[in-house]
């Protein structure tokens, strides 16, 4: 097993292995969209994999904390604003990018991994949950990370290596030797893990790139349609005081402090795939050379406390998509639909105990 080595620039490098927990358990790595996961996962099949498995893998990894998301627990609501430049018209016909539009967005930071209450620590995989809310009831939602690539591009991978970082019982930690395993079946992954580990690390939430991973089709007004795939990239630098100190919630708390202080922006960049770009796998990266839109600003107006926020009953379920977006035929994306309301469903019949992160402290405790 490869231990965590410190890379030059003295922030803590992801081993492989801590690149998969951290992922799989997002699970700490991670209906027609039903019946597509019901295919994929052999739903009609002795043993099969479903979305109850991958949810009860998750609480067999992280314990049930009620109320909270099995996976990406640990959040902070965000009320923010989407203005469109017009340039993504020629790509999609979705009213989000027509030109001068401005819409609402619930947008939700979070951490990857089922803890709540878990410290924010240098390791963590900050994530972004999106849902644009568009004219006439039509919604757009994307749930981003950090990573260039997914680790995995099956949900039955997916689960393999969930279940490979539940805690053995004997040690409390996950069983090497089940993590070996799965490398052995997956070199998928251990190329994907390779580009992970090569790309950029981000210091706090306000100058990370987040990105969707998953391949989609925008359809314009004269019916072209394209592969693609979009990130948000920050306008702005870390804030000087994102270094972590002995604030469990360190990462949250320099972004509510560093929002109390300037406009906190992203840029929405789609990157446009060309004819024979792997649309249906997530560990795969699309050449460096294609084109990418600047399509317009998301501007944070707000942070809010989760138990005060409107994020906390949203479902950031990545088909729900208006129209001129289209989903790929990447087997993940059915996956996470019908994994992440397993989810919901169960924490919505929770009682929830509050959250870890507080915004209006951190504001009292700055003054402002
Ligand atoms: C089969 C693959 C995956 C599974 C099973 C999975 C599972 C989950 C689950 C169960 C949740 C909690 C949902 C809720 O209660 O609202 C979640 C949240 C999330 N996932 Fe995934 N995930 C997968 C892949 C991905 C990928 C590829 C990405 C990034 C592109 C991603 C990013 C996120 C984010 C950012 C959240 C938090 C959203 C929020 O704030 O509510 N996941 N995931």
């Amino acid at each position: 097993m490869q231990d965590d080595q410190p890379p030059s620039d003295g922030a803590p490098a992801l081993g492989k292995f801590s690149i998969l927990l951290r992922l799989g358990a997002i699970g700490a790595v991670l209906a027609a969209a039903a019946g597509g996961f019901a295919y994929a996962g052999g739903w009609f099949s002795p043993g099969a994999l479903t979305q109850n498995k991958i949810i009860d893998t998750f609480q067999a990894v992280d314990g049930v904390h009620e109320g909270f998301r099995r996976n990406h627990a640990k959040g902070l609501c965000a009320s923010a604003t989407f203005a469109s430049n017009g340039a993504g018209v020629p790509l999609s016909k979705a009213s989000v990018f027509a030109a001068g539009a401005s819409v609402p967005v619930i947008a939700r930071f979070s951490i990857a991994g089922g803890q709540p209450y878990a410290a924010d620590s240098a390791m963590s995989v900050k994530s972004f949950g999106l849902r644009f809310l568009l004219p006439g009831g039509e919604e757009w939602r994307t749930a981003m990370i950090p990573i260039p690539v997914f680790p995995v591009n099956t949900p039955e991978a997916f689960w393999e290596q969930l279940d490979a970082s539940r805690p053995d019982p004997a040690t409390g930690k996950p069983d090497p030797a089940k993590m070996q395993a799965f490398a052995a079946k997956h070199p998928e992954t251990a190329k994907a893990i390779e580009l992970i580990k090569a790309g950029p690390r981000s210091a706090g939430f306000s100058d990370t790139t987040f990105h969707g991973l998953n391949a989609f089709r925008f359809t314009n007004a004269g019916g072209q349609t394209v592969a693609v795939r979009w990130s948000v990239v920050p306008e702005q630098a870390a804030p000087a005081n994102a270094a972590l100190g002995t604030d469990k919630n360190a990462l949250f708390d320099a972004l509510i402090r560093q929002q109390a202080q300037q406009p906190v922006k992203w840029r929405l960049v789609v990157t446009v795939g060309q004819p024979g770009d792997p649309t249906n796998d997530a560990t795969l990266p699309w050449p460096a050379d294609r084109q990418q839109v600047d399509v317009g600003t998301l501007t944070i107006n707000s942070l809010v406390d989760e138990d005060d926020g409107d994020c906390t009953s949203v479902n950031y379920d990545p088909l729900v998509l208006p129209d001129g977006i289209q989903p790929s035929d990447d087997p993940l994306l059915s996956a996470r639909s019908a994994a992440y309301s397993v989810s919901y469903t169960r924490r919505a019949g929770e009682t929830k105990p509050p959250s870890a992160v507080t915004a209006s402290d951190v504001r009292k405790g700055e003054g402002s």
